[in-house]
């Protein structure tokens, strides 16, 4: 038998050419990003996830970097001004024709800005639509606070009539508390049929996707539909309150993830964490943190309050104690702070101690490294179990060129000692309290002074007498 070929094929179109005025951005409102993410790319996972295809998003010349932004994961059409989700739909009718295969039998349609929407209720839809062979279809939403969204109004057999934008609406029509959520079904034979039917509104010059209601009605087609309470999940975004709103929400849906999966967060409110970023079991995390993009952090690791931390790996059972973590990694074990600050290209070994105030930068230093006080080590390998002191500095910048500074391992670095790159400190060199190191100080030797002379270091006093070297 040769399988059947998908009949009714659906597509979804995601419209987010408008040019989102009420966010007072220059960064078109669907871009704005969410836990992390353009608030758009939630709105297409859902649509991805309820259709199976790629979807196709409507943009416009004035807000063209939404193009861009969703170019690998979806077609796009160009709607060449914004007049509105009628016109906007037209683009994306239009672009659907010139498409190569099969065209689709039904057509998701989204609003850009509705990020928190699932793709279980678009199924819900899609099924709705389906049953009642319908030529559009809509999820309503009732609500006590209406607002500017469009109404639904229905006949004396509670049939749906049409919709009335508030804009439009009369006073009578304004006090309805059934509103248009935005996310529609339709049939895509009698929408490309009908599109070149819908007129601008006389009060706002629109075009409104919405009217369609009227015209299936006016075809003696039925019009599908699903009605939810108002949970906020399908929420336009319109201005900045309710985008903190919408990514409250999502943050509270992305740290129920990690709390059912085994992270502690002390205050799950005050966890910042981005969608993208990745939690072991028994990673606990304090009041006020912030972790963002590709950050991953093991196992039994704690982040303390205050903590951000940016595209950085973390191994297991660290202690990272508020502080800034910046495109970098730490292995195991770890003790970075309180108020420490790891600069891009950090890369600590495990066992390794970070204190009050060190600064890295793209640096490495190996396994049981300490670093307890305020320091700065840039541009730098640091060998194993090497000591930095208090104030020591890697003056690693001429006013032209980054130099490099290389520390062999069990290395014992003196309280406020300056490495003038590029220098070269071999296994076991000590230097002195306030050396300022501008030549290579070979394996074991002491380097003491201003600038630094080399000696043969004094032995350990805690060592026993017998086994100091003759006076
Ligand atoms: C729209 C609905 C309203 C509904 C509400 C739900 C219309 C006329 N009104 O109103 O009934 O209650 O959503 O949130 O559809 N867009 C374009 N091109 C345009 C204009 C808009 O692509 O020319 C896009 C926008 O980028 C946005 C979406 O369409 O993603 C909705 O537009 P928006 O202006 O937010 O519509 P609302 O006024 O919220
Ligand atoms: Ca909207």
């Amino acid at each position: 038998m040769t399988p059947q070929p998908k009949l009714a094929r659906t597509r979804a179109i995601v419209l987010a050419a408008g040019l989102g005025t009420r966010m007072k951005s220059r960064l078109p409102k669907v871009l704005h990003p969410i836990c992390g993410r353009p608030l758009i790319d939630y709105v297409l996972d859902a649509a991805e996830l309820a259709t199976g295809a790629r979807p196709l998003v409507v943009w416009s010349p004035p807000v063209e970097a939404v193009r861009t932004a969703v170019a690998a994961r979806a077609d796009t059409a160009r709607q060449a001004q914004p007049r509105g989700t009628g016109d906007a739909l037209a683009a994306a009718l239009a672009e659907l024709q010139t498409a190569p295969g099969a065209p689709a039998g039904e057509l998701l349609v989204l609003s850009g800005d509705v990020p928190l929407v699932e793709a279980d209720l678009l199924e819900a839809l899609l099924a709705a639509h389906r049953a009642s062979s319908a030529a559009v279809s809509l999820i309503s939403v009732i609500t006590a606070d209406p607002g500017r969204l469009g109404r639904i109004v229905r006949d004396e057999d509670d049939e749906i009539e049409r919709i009335v934008e508030a804009k439009d609406a009369t006073e009578d029509e304004l006090e309805i508390e059934e509103i248009n959520s935005g996310l529609y079904a339709f049939d895509a034979a009698w929408v490309a049929a009908r599109i070149a039917d819908l007129r601008p509104s006389p009060v706002t010059g629109e075009i409104y996707i919405t009217d369609f209601v009227a015209l299936a009605r006016a075809d003696g087609r039925s019009i599908g539909s699903i009605q939810v309470g108002d949970d906020g999940t399908l929420d336009g975004i319109n201005d900045r309150a309710q985008l903190a709103e919408a990514t409250f929400a999502m943050q509270a849906r992305i740290n129920e993830r990690h709390l059912l999966a085994g992270v502690t967060m002390l205050d799950p409110t005050t966890a910042h964490v981005d969608a993208s970023v990745v939690l072991a079991a028994d990673v606990t995390l304090e009041p006020n943190v912030i972790l963002r993009g590709s950050t991953r952090i093991a196992e039994g690791t704690l982040i303390g309050s205050g903590s951000q931390v940016f595209d950085t790996t973390i191994g297991r059972d660290c202690r990272i104690l508020a502080s800034v973590l910046e495109s970098s990694e730490v292995e195991d074990a770890v003790q970075i702070g309180p108020f420490a600050h790891l600069r891009p290209g950090s890369s600590i070994g495990t066992g390794a101690k970070l204190g009050n105030y060190a600064e890295v930068k793209n640096s490495r230093l190996e396994a049981g490294v300490q670093q307890h006080h305020m320091s700065y080590i840039g541009d730098a390998q640091v060998g194993a179990r090497t000591n930095i002191g208090a104030g020591t500095i890697t003056a690693n910048y001429d006013g032209k060129r980054k130099k490099r500074t290389t520390i062999g391992p069990d290395a014992f670095i003196g309280v406020d000692t300056m490495l003038i790159a590029p220098v070269e400190l071999g296994a076991g060199a000590r230097t002195g309290a306030g050396a300022v190191v501008n030549r290579d100080v070979p394996a074991g030797k002491l380097a003491v002074g201003v600038p630094a002379r080399l000696r043969d270091p004094r032995p350990e006093p805690d060592e026993p007498p017998d086994q100091r070297s003759p006076a």
